[in-house]
């Protein structure tokens, strides 16, 4: 048996490809391990989308080599799939030439063929320096595949064998809006959607599994257009309400929204179906709309607050969390200070912040005026200052609420104790069976902190 050991860095779709990757690598007798010190295979499934994250991979890289040298004196298998293998391809092998495999995400579908030809020829590498007197080194080739193209992996994956409670499904692949910061429309392609019949037939699968939440992954999951069984193009909302009617789905969720792409029959779904989750994942990036003029994101402030407001009109439960960027190049106090403002009007209640971080072939990173790094590290920290306040309020405001839990682990600090998500993805801990595990349960709230709520069963 091949041992692999894969590594996942950035976001819930990269999370999804790896999860799909263990099923693919089981069907050609590939094991996966926790100890990364002991596999026959290292896998690094990358992300691109700031610049922190992809100098991660390489330092990984370097970290694992010098251990496994350390420990073994030789090299296992690597392959660096995902977004930073689209956007350095053979650039990998310059920086870390002991990396044998380098292939994007549309493509992870020839992995097993790949990895089963480095084994090979690593053995005959092996086999020949030990021969080899004098010791001079074969080479060792390297297979790259950093093409983009439609949903073909789709089609060669195998069958999902199990799932956890809360499943992902991929409904469509890459992103066409082209915001000047952003690498997807590079690293992962054109905006492509898969059918209806073929997310339908995942989700069936996975729910006779025993997920009870899916989560549907899409990098503009507000355009998902897949052909239904006519023929069609479909919707979002139309993809939801097939869905809700699986007995087993108890909880459906989507990500990531694009505010002007966010349908008025989605938010008629929200006011609907209660299977779907009241909180909408809406990144907003900024409040200045001069910001977001320059971001290429395609609606004001104004628009956004209007659709935030609709919402919560159509169903007063829905709570919004965002994503933000500050020190976009030309970004002014007055502008970041819209930021600010537009997350008291908000009120989000859970959201990500990030310092902007150029990116090689993005319009933004060629753009005058870029900020100092210690104005975009003051505007972080004050930012981050309000969404803490508005997190906090709404957490301080579920006490005394009853909240439906999925309950998915077992705490590691407090003994008797298991931790579930409720509606709004907020974890919530409380005394209870460990047979609960796996069930959703109502808990009335009775305290709550920054980072967790707590509570009892009724
Ligand atoms: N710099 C900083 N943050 C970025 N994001 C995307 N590209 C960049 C960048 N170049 C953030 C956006 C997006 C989230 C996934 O990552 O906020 O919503
Ligand atoms: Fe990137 Fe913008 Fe597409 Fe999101 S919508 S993936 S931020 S280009």
């Amino acid at each position: 048996m091949v041992l692999f050991h894969l590594k996942t860095f950035g976001c819930q779709m990269n999370v999804y490809d790896s999860s799909r990757i263990v099923g693919l690598l089981a069907e050609h007798n590939m094991e996966p391990t926790e100890d990364e010190t002991n596999a026959d295979i290292i896998i690094l499934n990358t992300c691109y989308i700031r610049e922190k994250a992809s100098a991660k991979i390489f330092s990984e890289l370097g970290r694992l080599n010098k251990l496994y040298l350390r420990l073994k004196g030789k090299s296992p298998v690597f392959a660096v799939i995902g977004c930073v293998a689209k956007a350095e391809g053979e650039n990998i092998f310059k920086r870390a030439p002991f990396v044998s495999i380098v292939l994007s995400s549309q493509k992870y579908h020839l992995l097993p063929e790949l990895l089963k030809k480095a084994l090979a020829e690593k053995e005959i590498i092996a086999k020949e320096n030990v021969d080899n007197k004098k010791g001079k080194k074969t080479k060792l080739s390297h297979l790259i595949n950093t093409e983009l193209s439609g949903l073909e992996k789709f089609a060669c994956l195998p069958v999902t064998k199990n799932t956890e409670k809360i499943a992902f499904v991929q409904v469509q692949e890459g992103c066409d809006k082209f915001c000047t910061y952003c690498v997807v429309p590079n690293t992962r392609g054109r905006e492509i959607s898969r059918t209806e019949k073929d997310v339908l037939e995942e989700v069936n699968n996975l729910q006779k599994l025993g997920a009870v939440e899916i989560n549907l992954l899409g990098q503009n999951v507000d355009c998902y257009n897949g052909l239904d069984e006519n023929g069609e193009k479909s919707s979002l909302a139309k993809l939801i309400k097939k869905i809700a009617k699986f007995e087993n789905v108890k909880r459906i969720r989507y990500t990531t929204s694009y505010p002007s792409e966010f349908s008025d029959e989605m938010i008629e779904l929200h006011a609907t179906e209660p299977k779907l989750m009241p909180l909408v994942y809406l990144p907003i990036q900024a409040g200045s709309n001069e910001v977001l003029h320059k971001m290429n994101r395609r609606y004001t402030k104004e628009q956004y607050l209007e659709l935030a407001s609709k919402l919560k009109n159509a169903n007063p439960n829905i709570q919004i969390s965002s994503d933000f960027i500050v020190g976009f190049p030309n970004e002014t106090e007055e502008d970041f200070e819209q930021t600010l403002d537009i997350v008291r009007k908000v009120k989000f209640i859970q959201c990500y912040a990030f310092k902007y971080s150029p990116r090689p072939n993005t319009v933004a990173a060629k753009m005058d005026g870029q900020i100092d790094l210690k104005i975009k590290s003051d505007r972080l920290k004050r930012l981050q200052t309000e969404l803490r306040k508005s997190q906090d309020a709404f957490n301080k405001s579920c006490i005394g609420k009853v909240m439906s839990v999925l309950f998915t682990d077992i705490s590691k600090v407090d003994d008797g104790y298991i931790i579930g998500k409720n509606e709004y993805l907020q974890p919530v801990i409380v005394k209870a069976d460990t047979k609960l595990v796996g069930t959703i349960q109502n808990i009335k709230i009775e305290s709550a902190s920054y980072a967790n709520l707590k509570g009892k069963i009724i």
